[in-house]
């Protein structure tokens, strides 16, 4: 049995796991992100967290894991190492792989975050055997990896698969990116959290307020979908108005590659089919294709560990 450490640095916590190459997570560790600290600190706790697997690994003598994979949220030059721009961590050119391998002793694959989960999809998820497809990720961002003939596609200048900044809506709300009206600030779970917290405030009759006892704080997507599931009608109107943007930008994507797939993931995707069946509308009516051979839109399959499992696939595609 061979095994691998997936490292997913998310921007609240570091989430580290020993994987078997059946894509099973042996040990876990998460810490949180203490971004403020700087980055000197974060990679040092990212270090600790693999040191503690490998000390793991060797006291229950496993073998040795074949590598260190990492998942950043942000631009990523994979070949040397280096995080271009992680806005979330507040990250601007540094030279993480060289930081872990002055410690660590073992080759280290790093990667955009999304990216890394298209490749744990392609490798134990729902994109086994699919040669052509697109894993967004749905999250506190929104991100994809894009895999064409079995290979993840990088672009040009490592941004590939940035479609959260894609605009859909001139003059719609304010994205971190800087700009205005990009579909992660229609889709992302902020997105729904504050409308969710707005129906609060002017809706006197809903499911939102009975699920939270009121209180902003706790509102979060899941309250939404539930409330939505529930036959809401305010959650609803904010569950459909998110699925058709979603599906507008899916659209987009499926006109310009013509994947046979797109995996949707991320925290947001726990809401599972009532989520994909409310996203077909608003896909096939912004979709080019006519004949009915298209993309289909499916769930991905690695949860809540995707980052971690995405992390430790990294040097296998
Ligand atoms: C970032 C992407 C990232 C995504 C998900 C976006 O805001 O630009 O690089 O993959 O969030 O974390
Ligand atoms: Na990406
Ligand atoms: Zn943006």
């Amino acid at each position: 049995m061979k095994t691998y450490i997936g490292v997913d640095v998310g921007g609240t916590g570091i989430k580290t796991g020993l994987v078997d190459d059946e894509g099973r997570i042996l040990y876990k560790t998460t810490k949180p992100t203490e971004v403020e600290r700087g980055f000197k600190e974060v990679i040092g706790d990212v270090c600790d967290s693999i040191i503690e697997l490998l000390n793991r690994a060797r006291k229950e003598e496993l073998a040795e894991p074949e590598y260190i994979g990492l998942g950043v949220p942000g631009t990523v030059d994979a070949e040397k190492g280096i995080v271009i721009y992680a806005p979330n961590l507040f990250w601007e050119n540094i030279s993480v792989k060289e930081a872990i391998s002055d410690k660590i002793n073992l080759p280290v694959f790093m990667d955009n975050d999304a990216n890394s989960a298209a490749v744990g999809e392609k490798i134990w998820g729902a994109g086994r055997g699919i040669s052509n497809f697109v894993c967004i990720t749905l999250g506190t961002g929104v991100g994809a990896g894009i895999i064409i003939n079995d290979k993840l596609y990088r672009g040009t200048f490592n941004n590939a698969g940035e479609v959260g900044h894609i605009t859909i809506l001139r003059d719609g709300p304010q994205c971190n990116c800087g700009k205005k009206g990009c579909l992660e600030t229609l889709v992302a779970a902020p997105a729904l959290v504050k409308k969710g917290i707005d129906a609060l405030k002017n809706e006197k009759d809903t499911l939102i307020r009975d699920l939270t006892l009121g209180e902003p704080i706790r509102v979060n997507a899941k309250v939404i979908f539930d409330a939505a599931k529930m036959g809401d009608r305010v959650a609803m109107d904010i569950v459909k108005e998110m699925a058709y943007y979603l599906g507008m930008g899916i659209a987009g994507i499926v006109n310009i590659l013509d994947p046979a797939a797109i995996i949707i993931g991320g925290g947001v995707a726990a809401a599972g089919n009532f989520l994909l069946s409310l996203v077909e509308e608003g896909f096939r009516e912004h979709c080019f294709n006519r004949n009915g051979r298209i993309a289909k839109v499916l769930l991905a399959k690695l949860g809540n560990d995707a980052g971690i499992m995405g992390a430790a696939a990294l040097g296998m595609i």
